[in-house]
């Protein structure tokens, strides 16, 4: 295995910044560019167009090499009776909020279009989670010269995304913040140092889930990671493009205040525990990504109204450890302050 695989890309330190749909601007990919990270665009509610407008907008912004993640598609069955279930259940959220009782547009995923522009627009490194990318795809990004990483939540799924030709694997411990990216048979919740202690494969790992300092960053690597992957530690950075509302609850919570819910999009996620992820407990849900597109019009006017009740507070358990300030602060106090490498 190399585990100086990172080296290529011309990295200070072997972090990751995680990719996180919907947080991630080309001015914050570019900011952990230019502190030494892998910054990470995290494209997978983005259409192809706006993919490849913000890939060259991080191009514009730093030349250093950078990541773009994708969902790997999930077609669920559109049973009515599930779907009307599932909307009559957020019928009080609506009405609070003044929104119409309107059904939004539960559109397809633009998986195979945004292959084809990653590829035309040669992006270094291309990750994926939900799944993963069927051949076609995999020969299309490595044909392109792309760097290509998998997402597993146990070692059968790091075997599997390694037979997918994938280049590396993250490994994504239950401690993780956002969304599960299990995709093989039930979720069985491994915490990150499980599962770095029984994966086996010769692809380089990549850590990730409750990684927030120099120390935890050291114990991931010596547990046998050749790099590690940061998502709510950089998630609360002055860059990032949270929602002020989470950023300050992620910094103002407690240990134990986030929880497993399925509430928002239909796929297990952690985040904080709220007012949306207690009343919606046995509530009936949708399949992802369904759950996600009945939602959105929730969460959408919920951040602009200012309630973080009813928003998707993701977070990681040691969310609330971070401090927050800028992108450049926060890899100093991921690397203890070393200039280079030691970690
Ligand atoms: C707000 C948020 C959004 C996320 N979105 C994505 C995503 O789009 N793609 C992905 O592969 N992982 C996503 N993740 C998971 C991260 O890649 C990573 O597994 C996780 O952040 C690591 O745990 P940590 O938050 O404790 O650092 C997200 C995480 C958070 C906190």
């Amino acid at each position: 295995m190399n585990s100086n695989w990172w080296k290529a890309f011309n990295l200070q330190h072997p972090i990751i910044q995680a990719p996180m749909a919907g947080s991630t601007p080309p001015k914050f990919v570019a900011a952990c560019c230019g502190a030494g990270i892998l910054g990470s665009l995290g494209a997978g509610y983005m259409t192809a167009d706006v993919t490849r407008k913000a890939v060259r907008e991080i191009r514009e912004l730093t030349e250093r090499p950078f990541g773009v993640n994708l969902f790997v598609p999930e077609n669920p069955e559109r049973d009515p009776d599930v779907i009307k279930a599932a909307f009559g259940a957020l019928r009080p959220y609506r009405e609070e909020l003044g929104l119409p009782e309107e059904l939004p547009a539960l559109g397809e995923s633009g998986f195979g279009e945004q292959v084809a522009v990653l590829a035309e627009e040669h992006v270094p490194v291309v990750s994926f989670t939900f799944g993963l990318p069927d051949e076609h795809s995999v020969l299309r990004l490595k044909g392109a010269g792309c760097f290509l990483i998998g997402t597993a939540t146990t070692p059968e799924e790091a075997v599997q995304a390694e037979r997918a030709g994938m280049d590396a694997v993250v490994l994504q411990g239950k401690e993780a913040g956002g969304h599960r990216g299990a995709f093989d048979g039930e979720d069985r919740f491994l915490s990150l140092g499980d599962l770095l202690a029984e994966t086996d494969v010769s692809v380089p790992l990549i850590a990730a889930g409750g990684i927030w300092d120099a120390e935890t960053v050291r114990a991931a690597l010596d547990a046998g990671a050749s790099a590690v992957q940061v998502g709510t530690a950089l998630l609360v950075s002055e860059e990032s493009g949270a929602n002020s509302l989470h950023k300050e609850a992620i910094l103002g919570a407690a240990d134990g205040d986030t929880v497993i819910t399925k509430a928002f999009s239909g796929k297990s996620a952690r985040g904080l525990a709220n007012r949306f992820t207690r009343e919606m407990a046995g509530a009936p849900i949708a399949p992802y990504p369904l759950q996600n597109g009945l939602t959105k019009p929730i969460r959408s006017e919920a951040g602009k109204q200012g309630d973080s009740g009813l928003l998707s507070l993701w977070s990681g358990e040691n969310g609330w450890r971070g401090e927050g300030g800028t992108v450049a602060e926060i890899v100093e106090r991921l690397t203890g302050g070393a200039a280079e490498e030691k970690i």
